[in-house]
Formats: structure tokens, C-alpha cells, sequence
């Protein structure tokens, strides 16, 4: 009796929460319609404090895509494992889109926003063909970057650009449109072309010209990195999801350490800092473009895990994405002008600038170590009677079997020793 007043309790608050925020709340029944449409699915677990936190996002998200074909759910996994387990699901929350056959992990932020893009560019083909002039202007206001191809759908250029649009699809918009409308909105000096809209600039695909006397296979090599590196805007927040398709670009990172506050706020005299950086850049950006992606970091925690250490804020720091060492500047970046600016990104130029990190063995050694205590911290933050149940209740089990098996050799071997030679003295 009272289960069942229970069953149906549950069942009034899914009705209820499903109706205020038309997110479908899905069961195993899903693997019979999952290649029907497209879906828009987070797999979550209900004790997970992540899942927790893009709960309204996702109403919002679910919301905002009502009237398309874009249907939004969740499933819960802890209730159909079995659902978890054909999509492959390890860890909470997971956000899938699937259309047809194909399904897309999002790996972007969990920002409405980010969101919705994302389901933008994944639920259409690769390339979207602009037909009327006034969708130029659309794009314009809303997108602070796309790519546009100019010219007939046909030969190695289109081929090639078509190809780097299915692979970048996942993050950024591509289109394609006829020479006549183009020129009403962008200088065009040649077909076919392909254009980078930016910030209100323009940028050409600086081999679309002699693309035709090219070997195609090369063709393909510069287009894909042009579009790599290309596609971020000059100064664009960076999160711990986009860090990574930064380091893509192979240049230096150069990120602006701020810290924002829980409503996106930064301090007066950090957003001066922040500030100075950015004009430096936007009015140099020949001089840097090739070599440096600049951004700025409002989560302080993400420049820890990079430099492995307590940064104060603002700070500056530089990346090498190709080794991911890093370098900081010398002096107090309060005291930092534009002068000093240019005169440090110089000497990381001429890699006269001091090396910190890397990817070398022990490096990797000590970021894992660095991050596993980060987590561990966090998830203690989150949820600390788990925590100590999940790491407790195995570390005491592991303590008891260490003991038991070298119980002998741990009072003649003291641990220092150990770790500074490296080997073990008998
Ligand atoms: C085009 O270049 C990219 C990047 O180097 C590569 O991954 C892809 O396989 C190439 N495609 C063809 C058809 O050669
Ligand atoms: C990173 O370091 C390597 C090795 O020192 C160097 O060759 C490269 O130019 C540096 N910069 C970038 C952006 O990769």
C-alpha cells in the first residue's frame, strides 16, 4: 500500500517537473525509437551534484528547442543500466546528440548558449547554403564567427572545405553561398573563395587562388589547419572544454588569469588587467596572429592545474601547445604595461622566456597527482559521506593488505630514502 503511494507519488512529480520543463524523462523503451528523429538526451545519475547543476539549463534547453524537431530528454542510468551501457555512458552527466544513426558526445560547456549552437550545428549537413542576403546579416548578429564558401559546390576547393566542415562541425558554423550575394557583404576579389567572418572583419583563405595548380592532397592540409586555427575568435573565455581544441592550433596560448565570481563578475582592477591585455592584442594582431591564440581564464582553477601551483590573480600565462610547457612572466603582472607585454610574448618567441612543465614523465606523474587531489577535493566538497565511503572503505582494505604483506620491510625502510634514489636499497 504504501509503495504503491509512493508510485504514485513519483509519478505525479515527473508529470509535473516533465510538464514545467518539457525534458522527456526517458526508459529502456528508448533503444526501440533512439534511430527515430533527432534527440538531444543527458544521461544522468540522481546523486550526482554536476547533473544537479545543468538541471535548469536543460529546462531551458528543452524549452528553447520546443518547436523544433530536436527532442530533449534524460534517462536516468541508475534505473536502465542497460541503456547506459549500449551508449557507453562513464561518467555523469553525459549529453549525447543523436540523429539517425549517428550519435555526438557534447564536450562543450553546459551553458544554454553553448547548448543550443551545438544542436544548431550538429542537426543540420555540414555546409548550410545562404540563398537570401539578408541571412548574411543574420549570421552576422548572431554568430561572432563562421566560415563561408563563395563559388560554384564543384572542384578540389569546395571538396576539400566540404570535408573540413564535416570533421570542425561539432565547433564551428560553415556555409556556402553564391558570388553575387557575397559581394554585397564581403570584398571578394576572386572565386572560389573561402572567408572567415570574425568580429565584424573578414579574413581569405590566403590559398584559395592558386588552389587549382595545388596537389589536392595539399589543398586539404591547408584548408584544415587554416580552419583549425581560424576558428576562435582573438580573445575568447577559456573553460576546461575548449582548452583542449585550443591546444589544437599548435601556437602559443597566451591566457589573461582573472578570477569571476559566481555571477560572472571580475574585479575592478583584475578587469583593468584584462583589459590592457586585449587591446594590446587587437591592435597587433598581424604581429601575433600567426604565432598566438590569446584568451582570458575566469576560473583561477583551471591556470592551477596548468602551472601545478597556486597563481595569484590577474596573472598572465603562456602555453606551448605543442610541448605544454608554460612560461610566466617575471615581474608582478599588476605593474605589467603593454610594453613589458610585447617584450614577454618576444622572449617566448625567441624561447629565451624560463620553461616551466612539459609533457615529460615526471611532469605527467605530478599533474596526475595534482588533478587526482583536485578531484578528490572537489568531490569531497560535493559529497563527502560518498567520498569517504568510495575512497575510504577501499584505502582501509588496501592499508590492511599493504600491511599484512610488508609489514616486515616497513620499519627498516623509511619512505624518503626511497623516493629520492629511486632505488630501493635491500
Ligand atoms: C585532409 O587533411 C586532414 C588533416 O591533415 C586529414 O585528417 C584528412 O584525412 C585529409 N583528408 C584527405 C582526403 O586526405
Ligand atoms: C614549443 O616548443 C618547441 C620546442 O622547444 C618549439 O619548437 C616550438 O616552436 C614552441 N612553440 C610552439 C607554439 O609550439
Amino acid at each position: 500500500m504504501r509503495a504503491w503511494f509512493i508510485a504514485v507519488l513519483l509519478a505525479l512529480a515527473a508529470l509535473c517537473s516533465a510538464k514545467a520543463s518539457r525534458v522527456l524523462e526517458l526508459s529502456d523503451r528508448f533503444l526501440d525509437v533512439r534511430h527515430e528523429g533527432q534527440w538531444l538526451v543527458m544521461f544522468y545519475a540522481p546523486w550526482c551534484a554536476y547533473c544537479k547543476r545543468t538541471e535548469p539549463i536543460w529546462a531551458h534547453v528543452a524549452q528553447a528547442l520546443h518547436n523544433t524537431n530536436v527532442r530533449v530528454a534524460r534517462l536516468d542510468c541508475t534505473r536502465f543500466p542497460s541503456v547506459a551501457q549500449e551508449f557507453k555512458i562513464n561518467g555523469y552527466p553525459t549529453i549525447i546528440f543523436i540523429k539517425g544513426n549517428d550519435e555526438f558526445v557534447y564536450n562543450g560547456d553546459r551553458s544554454k548558449e553553448d547548448i543550443l549552437n551545438y544542436v544548431l550545428r550538429m542537426s543540420g549537413p555540414p555546409v548550410q547554403l545562404v540563398t537570401r542576403p539578408e541571412s548574411v546579416d543574420m549570421l552576422k548578429s548572431s554568430h561572432a564567427l563562421f566560415f563561408i564558401y563563395v563559388g560554384p559546390e564543384s572542384g578540389i576547393l569546395w571538396d576539400t572545405y566540404y570535408a573540413a566542415a564535416e570533421h570542425f562541425q561539432p565547433h564551428g558554423f560553415f556555409y556556402v553561398t553564391g558570388v553575387e550575394l557575397a559581394s554585397q557583404h564581403f570584398e571578394i576579389n576572386h572565386t572560389p573563395t573561402v572567408i572567415v567572418y570574425k568580429e565584424e572583419n573578414h579574413y581569405h583563405f590566403p590559398y584559395a587562388k592558386a588552389a587549382n595548380e595545388m596537389d589536392p592532397l595539399q589543398v586539404n592540409e591547408t584548408i584544415y589547419h587554416w580552419i583549425n586555427v581560424e576558428r576562435f575568435t582573438t580573445f575568447p573565455k577559456v573553460t576546461r572544454n575548449n582548452i583542449h581544441q585550443m591546444m589544437k592550433t599548435k601556437k602559443w596560448l597566451v591566457l589573461a588569469v582573472v578570477e569571476e565570481n559566481k555571477l560572472n563578475e571580475v574585479a575592478a582592477h583584475e578587469l583593468e588587467f584584462r583589459d590592457m591585455v586585449e587591446r594590446v592584442i587587437r591592435k597587433n594582431r598581424k604581429k601575433y596572429h600567426d604565432r598566438f591564440q590569446f584568451g582570458w581564464i575566469g576560473d583561477p582553477d583551471i591556470a592551477h592545474s596548468i602551472v601545478m601551483d597556486a597563481l595569484p590573480t590577474p596573472h598572465i600565462i603562456v602555453i606551448n601547445s605543442t610541448t605544454q610547457e608554460h612560461h610566466i612572466p617575471e615581474d608582478d603582472p599588476l605593474q605589467m604595461t603593454p610594453q613589458a607585454l610585447h617584450l614577454f610574448l618576444e622572449s617566448v618567441h625567441k624561447q629565451t622566456a624560463t620553461i616551466y612543465g612539459g609533457n615529460s614523465y615526471l611532469v605527467r606523474i605530478y599533474r596526475a597527482y595534482f588533478e587526482a587531489k583536485k578531484s578528490l577535493k572537489d568531490m569531497w566538497r560535493g559529497n563527502p559521506v560518498l567520498t569517504s565511503v568510495l575512497f575510504g572503505l577501499p584505502l582501509g582494505f588496501l592499508s590492511l593488505i599493504l600491511y599484512s604483506i610488508f609489514c616486515g620491510d616497513c620499519l627498516d625502510a623509511p619512505e624518503e630514502d626511497e623516493d629520492e634514489s629511486h632505488e630501493k636499497k635491500e
